[in-house]
């Protein structure tokens, strides 16, 4: 984990600022400093006495009447990276013209820091060619631009522009500042869950988001690992993975299995179907034709076949259980893995769709470390610190 980097959060007018608190603890809890520039609209939305009580020091809210006589150039060269959380179309627009009318444009331009932009604003004012063009610009400049997402946002509406959630930046953050452990590594992950067709329409899916696999993407490629994603997302938006999208656990299977003995680490994740239709409708299923029967096949056991893979990688197994984890102790020993994570997706705040997972390891000698709840970006950095550790002792 890069230690006590310091970073400058700026923080402008949206709705999204009570998030930029979250961010601020995000960042700290991983071991940095943290200094706040705030606008004045910024203010409107979330107090400066938050972010004092968060981080230790009084943001800064403007150039005149600081205790520093010059806040911008003081932060400015303090800064080893620069996140704007959430950053609205104004701040955005100021930036991309390099207009240092305020406190947070003036510190980004008296800086040589790397920059992060969380973009937050409804989908009309993100969709505006006004604020693509500017997006472009930073872009150009060499910042990173995290998000926006997709979901609910103010006043009830949903579409594109919710600001990413504070430990995605903060992973985009500390990706600034990569450990290279894991360089010269080869890994592949999968992740998301797989849709198994019933007819062109509709199909047997699972909750899985895909988060848990993309962190240990994004991690392992912050560290300098060689990184392929099979997944059924979207998947981190990150070039230097290079992503194999699948839909059903048989195109999965292929990929997973085409790929494992080239890589010295494989880390699945996904949530693969267990059963598919066995002959899915190639017609839309009628309600008048009353209820289908459909018969299920097994799908390919995606595990066993990286175990028999030749040569076999590390190979670390992921098992969601509901309720209880004594039935992942048996799996582990059945599936022969390195090691199995465990959850219990019934547990508050662990397992699909969720930002924060709880697990236990459960390794091959059948020893166990439970982990605490964390997020899943958190997780997925243990899970490759084991994977180091056991192929050390190999
Ligand atoms: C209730 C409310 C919510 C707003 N939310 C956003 C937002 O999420 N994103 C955005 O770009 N502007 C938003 N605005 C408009 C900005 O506050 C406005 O453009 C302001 O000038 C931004 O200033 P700043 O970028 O200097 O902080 C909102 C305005 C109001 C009144």
């Amino acid at each position: 984990m890069p230690a006590g980097r310091r970073i400058v959060l700026g923080v402008s007018g949206g709705i999204a600022a009570y998030k930029a608190a979250y961010l601020a603890r995000a960042l700290i809890e991983r071991g940095a400093s943290v200094r706040v520039v705030m606008t004045d609209t910024a203010q409107k939305f979330i107090g400066s006495a938050t972010f004092s009580a968060i981080t230790g020091h009084v943001p800064v809210t403007g150039l005149f009447d600081q205790e520093d006589v010059s806040p911008h150039t003081s932060l400015g060269q303090w800064a080893d990276a620069i996140v704007i959380a959430p950053a609205t179309a104004a701040t955005i627009s100021r930036l991309a013209h390099g207009e240092s009318s305020n406190a947070l444009i003036a510190t980004i331009l008296a800086s040589t820091a790397p920059v992060v932009v969380a973009p937050a604003m409804h989908s009309e004012m993100w969709d505006q060619p006004s604020t693509q063009a500017n997006i472009t610009t930073l872009r150009d400049f060499g910042y990173t631009i995290v998000g926006p997402e997709t979901g609910p946002l103010a006043g009830g509406d949903v579409g594109v522009g919710r600001m990413s959630e504070p430990y995605d930046i903060a992973d985009a953050v500390f990706g600034l500042f990569p450990t290279p452990d894991m360089a010269g590594l080869s890994v592949l992950v999968t992740s998301g869950g797989t849709r198994e067709a019933i007819d062109p329409v509709r199909y047997i899916g699972n909750r899985s988001s895909g988060k848990m696999g993309n962190a240990l993407a994004s991690n392992a490629s912050n560290r300098g690992a060689d990184v392929t994603l099979v997944t059924t997302q979207e998947g981190p938006q990150d070039a230097a993975l290079e992503i194999v999208r699948v839909e059903t656990a048989d195109d999965m299977a292929k990929a997973v299995w085409e790929k494992a003995p080239l890589v010295d680490v494989a880390v699945l994740a996904a949530a693969v179907a267990d059963f598919a239709p066995r002959n899915p409708s190639t017609t839309k299923l009628r309600r008048a034709d009353g209820a289908p029967k459909i018969e299920l096949v097994a799908t390919p056991d995606i595990l066993a076949g990286v175990n028999e893979s030749n040569p076999r990688p590390l190979l670390v197994g992921f098992a969601a259980e509901a309720g209880s984890l004594d039935a992942a102790a048996a799996k582990a020993a059945a599936k022969g893995v390195d090691l199995l994570v465990a959850n219990d997706i019934q547990k508050t705040g662990s397992g699909f769709g969720s930002v924060t997972n709880e697990v236990r390891f459960i390794f091959r000698d059948g020893s166990t470390r439970d982990l605490d709840l964390m997020s899943k970006d958190d997780v997925a950095a243990r899970i490759w610190d084991a994977v180091l550790q056991l192929r050390s002792e190999s």
